[in-house]
Parts: C-alpha cells; sequence; structure tokens
C-alpha cells in the first residue's frame, strides 16, 4: 500500500503531466491554486484531508466544459487513475462523486454538496473563479472559446437549466453576471465567505471600470 504522501505525490505528477499548458484557465496552476485553497480551508474545518486533497488536484482532470458537454468523463478518468494507483474504494468513491457534483450549472440550479470534503473542494473552486485570477482566468476561457468580450446588446441571461447554462455563448462580460457575482452568496464555509467577500469587490470594481471605459467616459 502507497503512504498518503506518495499517493499525493503521484496524483501531483498526473494532474501536472495532464494539465500542463493548457490555455482556458483549467490548467495544472488552477488545480495547483485550488489544493492549496482547499487544504487551507480543510484544516479550519477538520474535514479528511487526503479526500480534499486528491478531489481538488483531480477536480478538472477532464472537465466537460472542454470535452463536448460530457460531464461524465471527469470522475470516470479520476477514477481510473486512483484505482491503478490502488487508493481504497471508499476514498475513491468519495472523490468521484466530489468531482461528479462539484460545477456551477446555472444560477436557477441548486448545486449542493453531500459531504463537507465537497463543500469544501466546491468553494476553493469557486474562489478561483472570483476575484483577479478569477477575471483572468473568465478572459483567458472567452478568448479559448472564441467569444465576444462584451456586446451591450446582448443582455445576462439567468440560466434556469444546466443544458441552457452549459450551451450558451454569450460575450465574456455576462459571465460576471451569469455566474461569477453570484457566488459570493453560494459559499459552504465561513471562510471561503470570508475570501470571496473582498474577491468579489474587487471583480466589482473592475467590471464597473470595464462598463465605463466602453462608453469612453472615463
Ligand atoms: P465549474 O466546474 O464550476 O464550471 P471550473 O473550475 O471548471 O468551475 O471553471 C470555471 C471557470 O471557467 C469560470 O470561472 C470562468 O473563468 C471560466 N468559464 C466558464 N464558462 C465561461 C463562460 N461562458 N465565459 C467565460 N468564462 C467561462
Ligand atoms: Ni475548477
Amino acid at each position: 500500500m502507497a503512504t498518503t504522501p506518495e499517493i499525493i505525490e503521484k496524483t501531483i505528477d498526473y494532474v501536472k503531466e495532464t494539465m500542463i499548458g493548457e490555455s482556458s484557465g483549467h490548467d495544472w496552476w488552477h488545480a495547483y491554486r485550488v489544493w492549496q485553497m482547499a487544504k487551507r480551508i480543510a484544516i479550519a474545518e477538520g474535514a479528511d484531508l487526503l479526500v480534499v486533497e486528491l478531489a481538488a488536484l483531480l477536480h478538472d482532470i477532464a472537465d466537460y466544459k472542454l470535452n463536448g458537454g460530457d460531464t461524465t468523463i471527469g470522475p470516470n478518468t479520476a477514477r481510473v487513475f486512483l484505482e491503478q494507483i490502488a487508493v481504497s474504494p471508499d476514498v475513491v468513491d468519495h472523490v468521484c462523486d466530489i468531482i461528479a457534483t462539484t460545477s456551477f450549472q446555472g444560477a436557477g440550479v441548486p448545486t449542493p454538496m453531500a459531504t463537507k470534503e465537497g463543500a469544501i473542494v466546491q468553494d476553493a473552486d469557486r474562489l478561483d473563479a472570483i476575484g483577479a485570477i478569477g477575471i483572468a482566468r473568465t478572459f483567458a476561457y472567452g478568448g479559448h472559446k472564441g467569444r465576444e468580450m462584451y456586446d451591450p446588446n446582448i443582455q445576462p441571461v439567468a440560466h434556469d437549466s444546466f443544458d441552457a447554462y452549459k450551451n450558451n455563448r454569450s460575450p465574456t462580460i455576462n459571465h460576471f453576471y451569469e455566474k461569477l457575482f453570484l457566488l459570493k452568496d453560494l459559499m459552504n464555509t465561513d471562510m471561503a465567505r470570508q475570501i470571496a467577500e473582498e474577491r468579489h469587490t474587487y471583480m466589482k470594481e473592475y467590471v464597473d471600470r470595464f462598463l465605463t471605459e466602453w462608453d469612453g467616459n472615463s
């Protein structure tokens, strides 16, 4: 049986080699940041560290957004890897369940997490979607998908189904209204709520400034 540090080390190597150099904001460094943040929250919350660390590292290993909308490929890919390195079956199940349920699915679609460990990984992933890094990732994703930055004639939509959210092709600025500004009120843990507040304020100021510059008003 591999020790916990060996399991984490092997997972880091796998995630790094799979995701490094990706250009839509779902690169190795996103996994790294979510891992670091998730560890910090997990220690404060007294959660199972192995589950949190593995789920954080593997949560975007094959994201549906980059795999033709297929939501099963992520958890399945993680399962194959974790079984290969002989992680215990209950840990594999827990980690894969977190990966399958953590994603945002639209403003009107609840995405509750079944366990404390899942809640923590979801918070850490959502914190990396907001603030300075969140802004950068959002424009990187828009460019990667060939989206317009902004079109004042296209209004944001509050999607009430995952399909509507998944299939939308709206300009990047709309994503702030359709997801990013909503996240601070969707955090599960106190620590994430606090961090989100500050990141939210910064991001809001950024978008206000963007819109003011658009019409030559500053
Ligand atoms: P989730 O699983 O909740 O979607 P991810 O970590 O996979 O979270 O990545 C979500 C990030 O991808 C968003 O925060 C944003 O930066 C980018 N993204 C996703 N959809 C869009 C979109 N329609 N326009 C711009 N950026 C997007
Ligand atoms: Ni992510």
